[in-house]
This record gives C-alpha cells, sequence and structure tokens, in this order.
C-alpha cells in the first residue's frame, strides 16, 4: 500500500475514534487544535488522492453518531458551523466574494467575540423556558434543561410590559466559563460540557457559567426583522444575555480595528475567545446566500493566532541551579506561538517527564497564554514511532560529573557536586550580584561566565578584587567598560544593606522576604551567625526547614570563613545595620 493511502487510513481512524469518544462517550481526549491539525493533514493527503475520498471519510460526513439518550432533543432548524479564517488577505477575498456576488459595496457586517465554549439552543414557549439542548451532531442535541435553568443570566420567563413576547422563541448561543484570571484559559469547551452532562450542577460550579446568545429565531413570526444587529438589541428587552462587544462595520478595515482590539482585550475578557465572527447583518442578504449542508455561507470566523503549536522533540538539556537541582529542559525544532520564536521549554522535574510521558523524537503540544513562559502540555502519542526515545536520569551531574542524588519526594534531581560544581557556582555568582543582593549590573551573565571558565574569579570574594587589567583581557570589555564595572563593584561595597546581604548569600529557601524577615529580628550579621534553630523558628514566617538551612549554612566553616574575609578591610563590604 502507498504511503499516502496508509496515512488516510490511520487519520481517519484515529478521527473516527475522536469523534466517538468526543459525541458518544461524551470523553474528548484532544483539544480542538490537535483535531483540527488532524482534519486538516486529512484534507490535504484526500487532495493529493482525490480517488480515495469516499462518503465515509470525516472530511465529508456531517452527521455522526450520538449516544442513545432517552432525553435526546431534534433540533427546529439545525446547528451548523461555518468556516475560519486565519489571515487578514482571506478576510479580503470573503469580503470581495460577497460584493461580487451582490454587486454592491455596501454590505453591512456585524461583528461578534467568536467565544470558546458549548453552543445551546433554548426555546421558550409564551415567555417560559420550554427547554434546551445541546449542539450534538447539529440536528441532534442532548436535553440540558435542568443544567440551563441553573446559569445565572438565563431567563427562565421574559417578561416585558411594553414589547410583544413570540409565542415560539428559539434562542442560540454559547455557554462558557466565567474567567476570573488568566488560568482557564484552554480546555474551555471540554469543561462547559462536563458542567452541561452532569446529572446536577453543583453550586459552586453554576457560578461559574454564563451564557451569551448569539442568534434567534421567532418561530412564532409575530414579530419581523430586517437584521440581525436589530434582533439581538430586541432581544435584550427580554432580559436575554447579548454580549457588550457586538458591533456593525462597512468595511474591511473597521473590521480589522475591531479584530486587533478584540486579540488585544482577549487576556482580560470574562470569556473565552478565540477569534470573531464577521456576519453579513441584512437577514434577506442571508438567505440568498444560504448554507450548505453544513456551514453558513453569511457567516465567518476570523481566528486569533492559537496559543499552541505542534513540534518535535529533538533533546533534552539539563540546567544545574544555584542549589544543585538538575532541570531538564526540552530542546525542539523552533516554533511560532503568537509571534514569539519558541524552541525550548522547561519540563521543571523528572516527575514532569513521568506524567507527560514524554520521549526524545515524540510529537508535542507546546502553550504559551500572554507573556507566559511556554509550556509542554502535551504529547501525541498516537505520532510515536520506533525512533522514540526514552529520556535516561542522568546518575552523574551533566556539568561536573559529581553523583546526582534525588531529594526526599523523589521530585527533585540534586548535584552533590556543590560549588564544584561550575554550574552551581556560576549561578550563585549571577545571584551574589543580582540587583535585591550586591547589585552589581554590569556583571552580565555571559560576563560572569567568562570569568569564571577564565579562572578570574573563583570564589565571591574575587567579584572585589577585580581589576580593569583583568576585565579588559576578556573578548568584547573595553577599557571603557571595565571601568564602570570597576566603578560599579566600589559603589556597591557601601550600598549594601543588611537584608540585601542575607539574600546575596544563596541560602537554600531564603528569598527577599525572609532575607528582610531576618534582617529586621537580627539587626546584625553576626547574631545571625550565633542563633539557633530555636530562636530561628520563633521568627514568624520561618519554618523548621528554612531554619535547619540558615542554621546550616552558618556551621560551616568556609562560608564563615568567606563572610569574614567579605567585610575584612581587605574588600571592604560595609553592611548597613537595617535595610
Ligand atoms: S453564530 C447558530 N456567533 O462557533 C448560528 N457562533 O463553528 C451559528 N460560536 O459551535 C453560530 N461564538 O457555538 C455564532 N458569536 C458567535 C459565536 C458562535 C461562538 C460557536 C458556535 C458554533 C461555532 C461555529
Amino acid at each position: 500500500m502507498g504511503k499516502i493511502k496508509k496515512r488516510i487510513i490511520n487519520i481517519r481512524k484515529l478521527i473516527n475514534y475522536w469523534n466517538y469518544l468526543y459525541y458518544v462517550k461524551n470523553k474528548p481526549i484532544v483539544s480542538d487544535y490537535e483535531y483540527d491539525q488532524a482534519i486538516n493533514e486529512l484534507i490535504l493527503l484526500e487532495n493529493c488522492r482525490p480517488d480515495l475520498i469516499t462518503p465515509e471519510s470525516p472530511t465529508q460526513r456531517i452527521s455522526i453518531n450520538i449516544k442513545n439518550y432517552y432525553n435526546n432533543i431534534t433540533h427546529i432548524s439545525p446547528m451548523l458551523s461555518f468556516n475560519s479564517i486565519y489571515k487578514y488577505n482571506d478576510l479580503i477575498s470573503f469580503d470581495n466574494k460577497i460584493r461580487n456576488i451582490f454587486k454592491t459595496n455596501h454590505i453591512i457586517y456585524c461583528c461578534e467575540p467568536k467565544i470558546d465554549g458549548v453552543a445551546v439552543s433554548i426555546l421558550y414557549k409564551n415567555g417560559k423556558l420550554k427547554y434546551a439542548a445541546t449542539r450534538g451532531n447539529g440536528y441532534v442535541g442532548e436535553n440540558i434543561t435542568n443544567n440551563i435553568t441553573n446559569i445565572y443570566n438565563i431567563p427562565l420567563l421574559i417578561k416585558n410590559n411594553s414589547t410583544l413576547i413570540p409565542s415560539l422563541l428559539e434562542i442560540r448561543g454559547e455557554v462558557f466559563l466565567i474567567r476570573k484570571d488568566k488560568s482557564n484559559l484552554f480546555n474551555e469547551r471540554n469543561n462547559v460540557a462536563g458542567a452541561l452532562r452532569r446529572s446536577n450542577l453543583n453550586a459552586s460550579i453554576k457560578k461559574l457559567l454564563g451564557f451569551y446568545c448569539y442568534s434567534a429565531n421567532i418561530l412564532s413570526n409575530e414579530l419581523f426583522f430586517n437584521n440581525h444587529y436589530d434582533l439581538l438589541q430586541h432581544l435584550k428587552l427580554y432580559r436575554i444575555p447579548i454580549n457588550k462587544y457586538i458591533n456593525c462595520f462597512s468595511n474591511t478595515s473597521e473590521i480589522i480595528e475591531y479584530y486587533n482590539n478584540m486579540h488585544k482585550k482577549r487576556s482580560l475578557l470574562s470569556f473565552s475567545t478565540d477569534g470573531i465572527v464577521i456576519k453579513i447583518n441584512s437577514f434577506a442578504l442571508q438567505k440568498k446566500l444560504g448554507i450548505t449542508n453544513k456551514i453558513y455561507k453569511w457567516a465567518i470566523a476570523y481566528k486569533f493566532p492559537s496559543y499552541e503549536a505542534m513540534t518535535v522533540i529533538k533533546n533534552i538539556i539539563y540546567q544545574v541551579g544555584r542549589t544543585g537541582i538538575i532541570t531538564p529542559v526540552a530542546k525542539f525544532n523552533t516554533i511560532n506561538i503568537a509571534g514569539a520564536n519558541i524552541s525550548s521549554a522547561s519540563l521543571h522535574n523528572f516527575n514532569e517527564i513521568r506524567k507527560l510521558d514524554i520521549m526524545i523524537n515524540d510529537t508535542v503540544i507546546v502553550s504559551r497564554v500572554g507573556d507566559v513562559i511556554p509550556k509542554i502540555t502535551k504529547v501525541l502519542l498516537y505520532k510515536r514511532n520506533n525512533n522514540a526515545i526514552k529520556i535516561q536520569i542522568p546518575n552523574k551531574c551533566p556539568v561536573c560529573n559529581s553523583i546526582t542524588e534525588f531529594n526526599c519526594n523523589k521530585t527533585k534531581l540534586i548535584c552533590t557536586g556543590k560549588l564544584n560544581c561550575s554550574s552551581q557556582f556560576i549561578e550563585l555568582i549571577k545571584h551574589f550580584v543580582s540587583k535585591n543582593a550586591i547589585n552589581i549590573p554590569g556583571l552580565g551573565n555571559k560576563l560572569i561566565v567568562k570569568l569564571t571558565k577564565n579562572n578570574i574569579v573563583l570564589n565571591l570574594v574575587d567579584i572585589f578584587c577585580l581589576r580593569e587589567i583583568d576585565l579588559i583581557k576578556i573578548n568584547g570589555i573595553n577599557y571603557k567598560l571595565a571601568r564602570k564595572i570597576i566603578h560599579e563593584i566600589e559603589q556597591s561595597k557601601r550600598n549594601v544593606n543588611l537584608s540585601n546581604f542575607i539574600y546575596s548569600l544563596g541560602i537554600n529557601g531564603v528569598g527577599v522576604v525572609t532575607s528582610i524577615l531576618l534582617s529586621k529580628f537580627y539587626k546584625s550579621i553576626n547574631s545571625l551567625i550565633i542563633t539557633d534553630i530555636k530562636s530561628l523558628v520563633k521568627i514568624k514566617g520561618i519554618g523548621l526547614k528554612i531554619a535547619r538551612n540558615i542554621y546550616n549554612f552558618f556551621q560551616d566553616k568556609n562560608n564563615l570563613a568567606m563572610i569574614k574575609t567579605l567585610l575584612s578591610k581587605k574588600v571592604g563590604l560595609k553592611i548597613h545595620k537595617l535595610h
């Protein structure tokens, strides 16, 4: 069998399985992004081999099996979908096409956020909510009346004394998870779908769900509207929730401005949105354009750039931190997510590797929301083949070759080399000269590496013994820059307060806040040096674990000698008593 044919068969099997899990089992296992990727691949392959297209292919089928609910609802009119575009040029083409069809330049578009949730249809009979159903396969949906009536902003009864209430009103819209922070940007659909299917929603979940109506049918024909926007405005009179970011525009530059605005606002909104929907406003024109068996031709979704991308793991490297913790970092083929080029992501610890079940050469999904650090969120196990290589846990430090060991809860792998490990040492220097510590901005990361690799800086004291002549030996450092750095070092000696100094020592678990607590309590470095665990744990905010770290640090003769030298006349570090 040819390669393409084999792949087509495999992808179809996979998509059919996903559809089964989604529609029949109600247990989706892939994100929309992965699903779209697979469908797109199938479309491409079928384009190469049109002879293999069959009516059963997932690209051709519209009706998908639905579980035999004793409580299904057949939609009065089908709940269809619309095409998606991703590029500005596609928007121009869509607009050109519409204007050509209608032979006019005066088309009004109604633009709305594309809400990322679950589509539902709600029927009101004589103003009373009669039933609600999920979209299901577009023709038959699941009865979710009980749960819908629990969503706080869906009216159970529509009342308005000043305007007529149609006897049969079907409203359609999206149930979504109300976002309070950036945390739930993913898997909205799965969460909402799960919640709506639960036999009875508990109070805490109810509070998390909201609804926006995006279309309606007045089935009883008592009222007539010319356009989509006016209809939505009218529904507001019935207290049906309509999203506030719905606007009409008459050209593509206005639409782009709206798109850009919504994109900027995206992470701040109380609902999750993955693009905008552009609808032809006039009902007459909508009707003329009509539908295919799957989509409304009068609407299009213009999607935002994805927060996710797919790539292949090439290698795992290990970073050794200041305290010896070895962090595995995945290196992968460069991908662009929402404008940033990304080629690596931390795997945090070895538990994460186990949890994700990740191997070298695996295809993975990388996610990045806003400015948040990229994260591998999923391994596409179905793409794994026999070139997958298991990730070994290094029994020796990849930097200094010392033995490694796991911490007591087996999550962190630690290099036992301490400051003999060049990586731990470099990280300590970076920490020592950082802003909240001794503060020497001129000593950047690259320079620190060069100074240690050239044996110019072998301990913290050496930093204060640096001379211009040492610095200009380093590639890229001229005399002027060397003078500046030396000046900064001299200044830093006079500007350290006690809490900065405590922080600079890099005691495990002692961050900025703990350093301030210690400096307030002990008021001098000498009192801190001679303290004991009993006295340390008396300080509010310091637990036994950190107290032990502090105590042990000052029991170490090397540490004491180093502090003594730093404060000696030779180095001349002066500590201000209080921070
Ligand atoms: S109009 C019934 N407007 O996008 C009318 N759909 O593939 C057709 N969606 O599942 C939908 N926001 O649930 C429309 N402002 C919006 C929307 C929206 C989200 C969903 C809809 C459907 C999917 C289209």
